[in-house]
């Protein structure tokens, strides 16, 4: 599905941001990337997603997307692939939209833009993905102004127009920590039971570990660029290598006197 081949990644003349960054990610998988602010995590989805900021760049390796290099691709390319194939859900979902303009209006506009739906075709589409979230009344959500809904709200409709095209590779970043813990946990279960209906492979960004244990296959942990860990989601819980990832562990708050992870 994604293979990202030993990247290195650079600001313009800046020592790399992110170094010899490796992850494999298959069908029906979830990958976390999990590291503390400012460790490239971010880096990592924009350099999948060709938009990378300023001067930065991809000054060694390769990204991978169903055995084709992505670091070749023109504009025309990469706007025929994402929505459709990759697409992303992101910290804040109220924050993309447009605050001017109802819900409705802007996933509309969003599904005409990737497809050669009719207007009528493309808000029954809309209405369908907003049902598929579990939002209730979705033809009211569709008449609201993001500011009208509560942020778990806002964060399954970017739920919804992410898995609209059903993407095969999700990127999500930070998807849960604009928002409180119960609102938290209900997305959580939501992006976990969408996925395996649509068995897309996911790549999860969180400076959660308990997070990451809970939803990923395999747990890549990230230090100043640089891959401290990497593995499976029990072989990093139970054998960490790195005394980073150790100290992370340790830091999970314990639940009732069990371990959240
Ligand atoms: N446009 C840019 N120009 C120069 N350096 C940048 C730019 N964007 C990010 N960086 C640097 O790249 C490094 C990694 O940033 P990145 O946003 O990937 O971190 P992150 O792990 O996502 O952090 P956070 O958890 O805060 O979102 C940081 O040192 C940051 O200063
Ligand atoms: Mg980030």
């Amino acid at each position: 599905m994604l293979e990202i081949k030993k990247i290195t990644v650079r600001y313009g003349e800046n020592p790399p941001v992110l170094e010899d960054f490796s992850l494999l990610v298959r069908r029906g998988e979830i990958v976390a990337i999990v590291g503390e602010s400012g460790s490239g995590k971010t880096t990592v989805i924009r350099a999948v997603l060709g938009n990378l900021p300023g001067d930065g760049r991809v000054t060694k390796g390769d990204i991978l997307f169903e055995g084709r290099s992505l670091l070749s691709l023109n504009r025309e390319e990469w706007r025929r692939l994402r929505g459709t194939q990759i697409s992303m859900i992101f910290q804040d979902s109220g924050a993309m939209m447009n605050p001017t303009r109802s819900v409705g209006a802007q996933f509309v506009e969003y599904i005409r833009a990737h497809s050669g739906l009719t207007k009528n075709e493309a808000r029954e589409k809309s209405l369908e993905m907003l049902s598929s979230v579990r939002l209730p009344d979705p033809e009211r959500v569709m008449k609201s102004y993001p500011f009208e809904l509560s942020g778990g709200m806002r964060q399954r409709v970017g739920i919804a127009m992410a898995l609209a095209f059903r993407p095969k590779l999700l990127l999500a970043d930070e998807p849960t920590s604009a928002l409180d813990v119960t609102t938290q946990a209900q997305i959580v279960r939501q992006m976990t039971l969408q996925k395996k209906e649509s068995d897309a492979a996911m790549i999860l960004i969180t400076h959660n570990l308990a997070l990451a244990a809970y939803m990923s296959d395999h747990i890549i942990v990230l230090k100043d660029g640089k891959v401290v860990d990497s593995g499976s989601r029990d072989h990093i819980l139970r054998r960490p290598e790195s005394g980073y990832t150790k100290n992370l562990l340790a830091a999970v708050p314990a639940v009732k006197g069990a371990r959240y992870v």
